[in-house]
Order: C-alpha cells, then structure tokens, then sequence
C-alpha cells in the first residue's frame, strides 16, 4: 500500500488480469461488460466530510439489507471516457463538465456533494492505475463510472449522512451492437421519463429504472431504443432512453429539445452545439413536436436526426414507430451532418484535430 500526493492510498491488484487475457476481452468489448482491475472508494461520513480515498482492487462491495441506497434510490453517477490520443497518449474529455453536473445530481438528490476536484482526481487516479485496459481500436475507449449511494442504515425516509463515492472503468467499443448503424426508435404514450419538478436535469439511477419498462416496450416492438415526449401535454420530444437527440433540417440547421429540468444536460449535446457553431451550423434549442417531426420526416424538410451521448457518441436515427406515427428519417443511412459532427468530436477527444476550447485534458 503507498500513499500518493493527491491523497489516495494505492493497492495494487496482486493478481491482475494476464496480458493475454486482457488482450482477447479488448478485441471486441460491447459495451459495460468488461471491467477493469481496480476501482477507487472515497468515504463520507455528516461531521468529518470526504475521506479515505483510495485506489484498490475491484471487489464486491458487502452493504448492509438496510443500506438506504436500497430502499430509496438516493443514488447518483456519471459516464465519461478516457480516450487513447493518435500519438499514443491519453487524455479525458471535459471532464470537468461531469463533475459538475455530478455535484448538481448531488445536490437534487439531497447528498452530500463531492468536490469537483476530489472527482478529477479520483477519475485520473484510476485511469493511470488501469492504463492497459484502454482499447486501441477506432472507437474504443475507457469508459469511467463514478457514483455515489447513500450508504447509511436505516428506514426512515430522509437524506443519509454516509456516502460512499466509487468509480469503476470499463473497456468499450459501441454502445449499439449494430455499430454506426442507424437506430429505430419506438414512441412512448403512456410512459414518461420526467416531469416538471422531477429529477430529470439529475443523472441519477432512479430515471433510468424508470425507463426500463418503456425500453422494454421499444425492444417488443421491434426498436432499438425508446423516445420519450413531454410529460405535460405528450406532444414534445425530449429525449431517449440514455441519450439526447438533434434534428437536421433540410437547410443544414439543428434543432434540439431545450434544456428546462426534465432533460439531461449532456456534455456530448453541449459539445455538438459548439462544435455547430464553430462551422457555422445554426442551432436552435426549441421544442420540437412529435407531429412535426412525422410532417417534416415526410415532406423532405428533415433530413436527418441523430442521438448523441457519451456512450453512444453520435449515432444516426432512422426509424420512428408508435404514438400513432411511422417513419423513416432519411435514407437509412448516417447522414452527412451527423457524419461531420460525429468526426470533429472524435478528432478532438483523439488528439487529431486542434483543440481551441481545452476540451482535452493530457493524462499522461
Ligand atoms: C452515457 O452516455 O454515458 C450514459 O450515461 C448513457 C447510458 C449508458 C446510461
């Protein structure tokens, strides 16, 4: 065990995954399956704050039945990815921007909030502890899941005054098993993903559980992923299960639901409007309808539309079934803006192209 100067403890694995071993699960990852030999664990406790940080290896966490994550959801995470850069190095992509939203979760969900930079550094330390475990390929990347649970024992419904910080990496290709293949999307109508008020600007579990029943709708009817409108009057789209969504219009502009408190404020969505910007793509951050949609799908005044994430990066809509709709967005294929867009963001997380905004944050 050694101590490092930002304060984390360091265990190494005595028995970490053979070379080999390692080799065959980065061939062909997915997406969250394979996991890497370390983690890193801070712990809070109400009177002494944050402490114990320390980089060790993976293991099963043993938590009480009566631990409050369990009961009440008071749970919170974020998706980030190193990126292995063109001249061999690695670098984090706007990190910063997760460890923001990451205290913003926190404080919807009445928990204590990590320090930004408590959250930086435990993300570095992991990525220098598991380096090995970035994929090389086009599109790989080590993708970073830090999360807090309310980790105190009781029933009673109130906030926890313990928490337990953790973040897990994991090797991955694309998030859709298709690959850069267009995606279907199936309409919810009777389910909605968040409402006024709700927690739907927070990334914390308890939406995504919400989700399920309606992406398992998606999946029945054939989809890929499910698309959720409104949850006041059910006519305005506002994003998928995991993902935000844009729209292309015929005249090379985007249109993209605005943020309000029940849409996920994305850091690849806030990424691709910048980058629009900068290639003088207008962008318009306005609802847009469900109907709408259908009619401009129809009369060519759409183009394309497109899902971007972390996860799924930029990814090609082309298919929308149910809520009393049905069509195809384009011509099956990624479209040409979505294409540009999808490129530019990945030179820049790749170290191929300038980077004039300081996205990219050299690791090692
Ligand atoms: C991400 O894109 O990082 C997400 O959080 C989406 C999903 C994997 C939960």
């Amino acid at each position: 065990m050694s101590q490092s100067p930002t304060g984390f403890s360091h265990e190494a694995h005595p028995t970490p995954v053979p070379a080999s071993e390692r080799a065959e699960l980065l061939r062909d990852p997915g997406f969250g399956r394979v996991f890497t030999d370390h983690m890193v664990t801070i712990r809070y406790l109400e009177g002494r704050g944050w402490h114990d940080a320390r980089v060790h290896p993976r293991v099963p966490l043993s938590i009480d039945p009566a631990c409050a994550v369990l009961h009440y959801a008071q749970e919170i995470f974020e998706g980030l990815k190193a990126y292995r850069l063109e001249d061999g190095g690695t670098a984090l992509f706007r990190a910063g921007e997760n460890a923001a939203r990451f205290r913003r979760s926190a404080e919807r969900l009445a928990m204590a909030p990590l320090p930004e930079e408590l959250f930086l550094q435990a993300c570095r330390t992991l990525v220098a502890a598991d380096r090995d475990w970035i994929p090389e390929a086009e599109g790989g990347a080590l993708y970073l899941r830090p999360f807090a649970i309310a980790s105190g024992t009781y029933l009673g419904v109130k906030p926890s005054d313990e928490y337990l910080f953790m973040v897990i990496a994991s090797s991955v290709g694309a998030y859709f098993k298709g690959g850069e293949r267009p995606v279907s999307l199936w309409v919810s109508d009777h389910f909605t993903r968040a409402a006024p008020g709700g927690t739907g600007a927070a990334k914390c579990g308890g939406n995504y559980a919400a989700s399920l029943a309606a992406q398992a709708e998606a999946i029945a009817h054939g989809c890929d992923q499910v698309v959720f409108l409104d949850a006041a009057e059910r006519r305005w789209v506002e994003e998928l299960g995991g993902m935000n969504i844009f729209f292309v219009m015929v005249d090379g502009s985007l249109v993209t639901p605005p943020l309000g408190g029940t849409i996920l404020p994305g850091v690849t969505r806030d990424s691709l409007i910048r980058l629009a910007h900068e290639m003088g793509i207008a962008v318009r951050e306005e609802p847009y309808a469900l109907d709408q949609w259908q009619a401009d799908a129809t009369s060519g005044r759409l183009a394309e539309a497109f899902a971007c994430g972390t996860a799924a990066v930029v990814t090609a809509i082309g298919h929308v079934r149910g809520g009393g709709v049905d069509f195809a967005v384009g011509d099956g294929t990624t479209g040409p803006v979505a294409s540009r867009l999808r490129r530019a963001l990945v030179d820049i997380q790749r170290g191929r192209a300038p980077d004039p905004d300081g996205w990219i944050e050299r690791l090692f």
